[in-house]
């Protein structure tokens, strides 16, 4: 298992990024928006299923205040940002469409590139209309028809002006927490159910990918990316580990960080999803938008199953209790820039904490792990940080400060913290340098030297 408490030493070089890295942060719209109450989410949060029985209600108003979310963005030389947009306001009732909402979206779009923000628009972040949920949701024999009319309606309103497209955010988050924990809606535990779900998703991607690229070439709109965006764990043994451990690890690395990409580079979904050929699987992806969070440590335990803990006190953790570990970064942008071969997008990084020194020592050390990467000739593109404000974490509610930026949820002021000023200078100058640190985050030098 690799150390991480090497120590990170900026005082000989820098560490840089190119010139055209994308620099920005992610939210989705059911987190940040408020008053989605068309969706899934709403009526589940409204059966008292969140903790402490919240309801995301009005979340940070970002409906109404995305032009001053997205002029705070600017001002902290952020050139990319990734929104999610709302199926179920788009399509409040099956088939048909919301043509104001549709307008809504290509003006938030539009607000962005005005102040110089590359928008990134994902199409699904975990939330269904409320009708297709009733109707089964992904389970539905027409969900991939479904789907699809929804795709080209979005498509063609904002293609002409959107390059980045993700299409399912985090299927196998999605898939694990609706049908296997259930502790998202549609609240299931059946694993034949999230086995299916994850195959859905899959051909949806594949559909989707075809789709936009589709209706680009009839519209002549140049060029698409289109990304597979799945959320990624690092997974080690334990530092006293049996061979049982050990196995362990590597089958939950093959699960989570390989098998789910076995389409695109082998043109074969994995054997457990039913080894189907996936036609043209190989060329609908890209980039690999990459969400990373934490490492989980594996043991066996024959009397209690297989086990992943987050025990040892030793290791640092989020306030979600996850452990920090910058290294699980580096290693998977290496595994996956060698088995698929694509570019590769941070589209998801962040920590939950109350202590900010702690998001700004999270950030650079991540950053230290990506830029290592690249040197080492890994082609990432960019880094969106999770998330631009505190907002409404799924399951745990208001209870997970994410943000650079928090919100009074009261007045909706937005009150930047001073991780937001740090990751400016980043942004701004394009990387990070012990100078930068003296200035703008002395009091973490160093605790940053020694923890990296
Ligand atoms: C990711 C989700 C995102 C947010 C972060 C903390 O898995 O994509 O919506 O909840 O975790």
């Amino acid at each position: 298992m690799q150390d991480n408490r090497q120590k990170l030493d900026l005082s000989k070089s820098s560490l840089n990024f190119p010139k055209d890295f994308m620099w920005g942060t992610s939210t989705s719209a059911h987190q940040v928006e408020g008053h989605n109450i068309l969706n899934d989410w709403w009526a589940w949060e409204h059966k008292g299923k969140v903790l402490n029985r919240q309801i995301s209600g009005d979340a940070c108003n970002h409906y109404y205040l995305y032009r001053k979310d997205f002029e705070m963005m600017k001002t902290m030389h952020h050139n990319t940002h990734r929104i999610s947009v709302e199926w179920s306001r788009i399509e409040p009732r099956e088939g048909e469409f919301n043509k104001d909402e549709l307008k809504h979206y290509r003006k938030v779009v539009q607000e962005l590139i005005d102040r110089g923000i590359r928008p990134m628009v994902t199409l699904h972040h975990f939330t269904l209309p409320y009708w297709f949920a009733q109707k089964g949701g992904f389970l539905n024999p027409n969900a991939r028809a479904i789907f699809d009319r929804y795709v080209r309606r979005v498509v063609s309103e904002l293609g002409d002006i959107v390059q980045y497209w993700v299409t399912i955010n985090e299927p196998s988050v999605y898939a694990y927490h609706g049908y296997l924990k259930g502790n998202w809606p549609p609240g299931e535990k059946n694993f034949f159910k999230f086995i299916k779900v994850l195959r859905v998703l899959i051909y949806l991607h594949l559909d989707t990918y075809k789709t936009i690229k589709e209706i680009y070439e009839k519209n002549h709109w140049g060029v698409s990316h289109i990304g597979f965006v799945n959320h990624l764990i690092w997974f080690d043994e334990s530092p006293r580990h049996t061979f049982m451990d050990r196995l362990l690890v590597n089958i939950y690395r093959y699960i989570f960080n390989k098998s789910y990409y076995r389409a695109f580079y082998s043109g074969r979904l994995p054997l457990i999803l039913g080894y189907n050929k996936v036609k043209d699987a190989k060329k609908c992806i890209d980039f690999i938008g990459i969400n990373y969070y934490f490492r989980c440590t594996c043991r066996f335990s024959l009397f209690k199953g297989l086990i992943i803990s987050h025990e040892d006190p030793e290791r640092e953790r989020t306030l979600s209790n996850w452990e920090v570990y910058p290294e699980g970064l580096y290693n998977l942008c290496k595994l996956l820039g060698r088995k698929l071969n694509k570019p590769i997008i941070i589209t998801e990084n962040g920590i939950s904490t109350m202590d900010d020194n702690q998001r700004i020592s999270y950030i650079i050390r991540h950053l230290e792990a990506i830029n290592r990467a690249m040197r080492e000739g890994v082609d990432i593109k960019g880094y969106l940080y999770w998330s631009f404000m505190d907002n409404f974490e799924w399951a745990e509610g208001y209870t997970q400060p994410f943000g650079l930026v928090g919100i009074n949820y009261r007045t909706f002021e937005r009150i930047p913290k001073s991780s937001a000023q740090v990751f400016s200078e980043i942004c701004k100058t394009g990387g990070v340098s012990d100078n930068m640190i003296r200035h703008h985050a002395k009091s973490i030098r160093e605790r940053l030297l020694r923890e990296t």
